[in-house]
C-alpha cells in the first residue's frame, strides 16, 4: 500500500459536515492527505497504521475547512471612498447612483483601467482574504458593461489564480444600465444574450450567470431573458435579489433553480417559501447591510425555520461593501444578522460551496474531498466569529499545499 503524503496528527477538527454534532466536530483527532485529497479522517484512536511522507503533530491546533467566500466583485478599477464620504453626509446609495455616481462610476474607472493595475489592486484585496484562510473565492464580472471590458475582469480573475485560491468566476453583465444604453435597457439585454454572454461562454471564462434585480438596475422580466439564455448555454444562475426593495427576486431566483439569492434583506414570506422548495441558498451580505447603514434586516428567522441553507460572504465591492475580510462578514453576520457563531462558519464553509455548486469537492472535511483546509489558533472555533481582527490563521493548504 502506497504512504500518505501528510498526516497531521493531534489536532481538533470542525469537519463541517452535517453529521449531527455541532461543528462536525472530531475531539483529538488526525487526518491524512494524498494527491491533494483527503483520504482519511477521525479520532486518533482509530488511526490505521499507515506511514506518511511527513507527518505534523498540532496539539492545541483546529482545522476547519479552508473559508470560502462565494459572493464578490473584487475585480474593479479606482474606489468610492468619496462617495462613502457623500453618504457620511446624508446622500443616499440610490440618490448617488441616479446621479451618475454609483457602479457606473466604477464602470468608468475600471474600463480606464490597465489591466496590470487592475490585477495588481485586486491581488492586493485577494491576498488580505487569503491570510485569513480564505481558499476559495467567487469574483463577478460587472463593471465593464461591453464585451472587452468583461473580459479583461474575468481574465484578471483567472489570473488570480496563481495566488493559488480557486477562483469561480460568474458574469455580471446585468448590474447596471451602461452609459451607452441609457433609456434603453432591452437592448442592453438583447445585446447581452446575443453577443457578450455567448462570447464570454465560448471562450470558457465562467460557470454561472448573475443579475441584480432592481429599480435602478433591471426588472424581472429583463433578468428572465437573460437567465433563459444561460440556462440554454448550461450556465446556472443566482441573483442579487430584493437587496433595495421587494422585488420578488426571491421567488425569480427561485423559479430559474438559482444557485444562491444574494441580499434578501426586502424578501417577502411568500419569497423564503420560494427559496425554501428550490433548495437555493440565502447568501447573506452583511457589510452592505453595514455600509449603506440599512435598517431592514433580512427575514433571518424566517429562512432558519423554513430550513434555507444561509452562506455569508464579504461582497466586496467598492460601492456597498469595501470589506476585504471574511472574519469580519462573520462577525457582522453574527451580531448583526444574529446568526449563532457555527452558522457563520457553516456560512463561509458548507453553505457557500453549496452556493458555488461545488458540494462534491469542497466546504467540508471529508474522505475523498480537496484537501483545503485552514489550521488555527483558537480554542474553539466560536472564537472566529468572535474576534474582531486578531489573526488566529497558522496555515492553509489548497489542495494538499500549504501558502
Ligand atoms: O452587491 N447590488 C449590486 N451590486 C453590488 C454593489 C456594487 C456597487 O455599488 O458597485 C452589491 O451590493
Ligand atoms: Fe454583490
Amino acid at each position: 500500500m502506497t504512504e500518505w503524503d501528510l498526516l497531521i496528527t493531534d489536532v481538533d477538527i470542525a469537519t463541517m459536515a452535517n453529521n449531527g454534532t455541532p461543528y462536525g466536530l472530531i475531539k483529538n483527532g488526525s487526518l491524512a492527505i494524498s494527491e491533494g485529497l483527503i483520504v482519511w479522517l477521525g479520532p486518533m484512536k482509530d488511526l490505521p497504521n499507515k506511514t506518511a511522507k511527513e507527518t505534523l503533530s498540532m496539539p492545541g491546533k483546529w482545522l476547519t475547512p479552508a473559508l470560502i467566500d462565494c459572493h464578490t466583485h473584487l475585480v474593479f478599477g479606482g474606489n468610492r471612498a468619496w462617495e462613502f464620504e457623500a453618504r457620511a453626509k446624508g446622500k443616499s446609495y440610490v440618490d448617488i447612483a441616479n446621479e451618475g455616481g454609483g457602479i457606473v462610476s466604477t464602470v468608468n474607472a475600471t474600463r480606464d483601467c490597465d489591466i496590470n493595475v487592475l490585477t495588481d489592486t485586486s491581488r492586493a484585496r485577494l491576498l488580505s482574504l487569503r491570510q485569513e484562510g480564505v481558499g476559495t473565492i467567487e469574483i463577478k464580472s460587472g463593471y465593464g458593461l461591453d464585451l472587452e471590458t468583461e473580459i479583461k475582469m474575468l481574465k484578471v480573475a483567472s489570473n488570480l489564480e496563481n495566488e493559488g485560491i480557486s477562483v469561480h468566476k460568474t458574469f455580471l453583465g446585468a448590474h447596471a444600465i451602461p452609459p451607452e444604453y441609457k433609456n434603453n435597457s432591452d437592448s442592453y439585454i438583447q445585446y447581452l444574450c446575443e453577443e457578450v454572454l455567448p462570447e464570454i461562454n465560448n471562450l470558457g471564462l465562467i460557470e454561472a450567470v448573475d443579475a441584480y434585480c432592481e429599480k435602478i438596475a433591471f426588472s424581472n422580466n429583463q433578468i428572465e431573458k437573460l437567465f433563459e439564455k444561460a440556462i440554454s448555454l448550461g450556465l446556472p444562475v443566482k441573483l442579487h435579489a430584493d437587496q433595495l426593495s421587494n422585488s420578488n427576486g426571491a421567488k425569480l431566483a427561485a423559479d430559474f433553480n438559482a444557485l444562491s439569492a444574494d441580499h434578501l434583506e426586502y424578501t417577502s414570506m411568500e419569497g423564503v417559501h420560494a427559496l425554501a422548495e428550490a433548495d437555493c441558498v440565502a447568501v447573506l451580505l452583511p457589510g452592505a447591510f453595514m455600509t449603506l447603514r440599512e435598517t431592514q434586516l433580512p427575514p433571518i428567522q424566517e429562512l432558519r425555520n423554513s430550513g434555507v441553507s444561509m452562506a455569508v460572504a464579504t461582497d466586496c465591492n467598492p460601492g456597498t461593501s469595501p470589506l476585504c475580510s471574511i472574519r469580519l462578514a462573520m462577525t457582522l453576520a453574527s451580531n448583526t444578522f444574529n446568526l449563532t457563531p457555527e452558522e457563520c462558519l457553516a456560512g463561509v464553509t458548507r453553505e457557500a460551496a453549496k452556493a458555488l455548486g461545488a458540494t462534491n469537492t469542497k466546504g467540508t472535511l471529508e474522505q475523498g474531498k480537496q484537501a483545503d483546509i485552514a489550521v488555527w489558533d483558537i480554542n474553539h472555533p466560536n472564537e472566529l466569529s468572535y474576534w474582531l481582527g486578531l489573526d488566529q490563521l497558522s496555515a492553509l493548504y489548497i489542495k494538499g499545499k500549504t501558502h
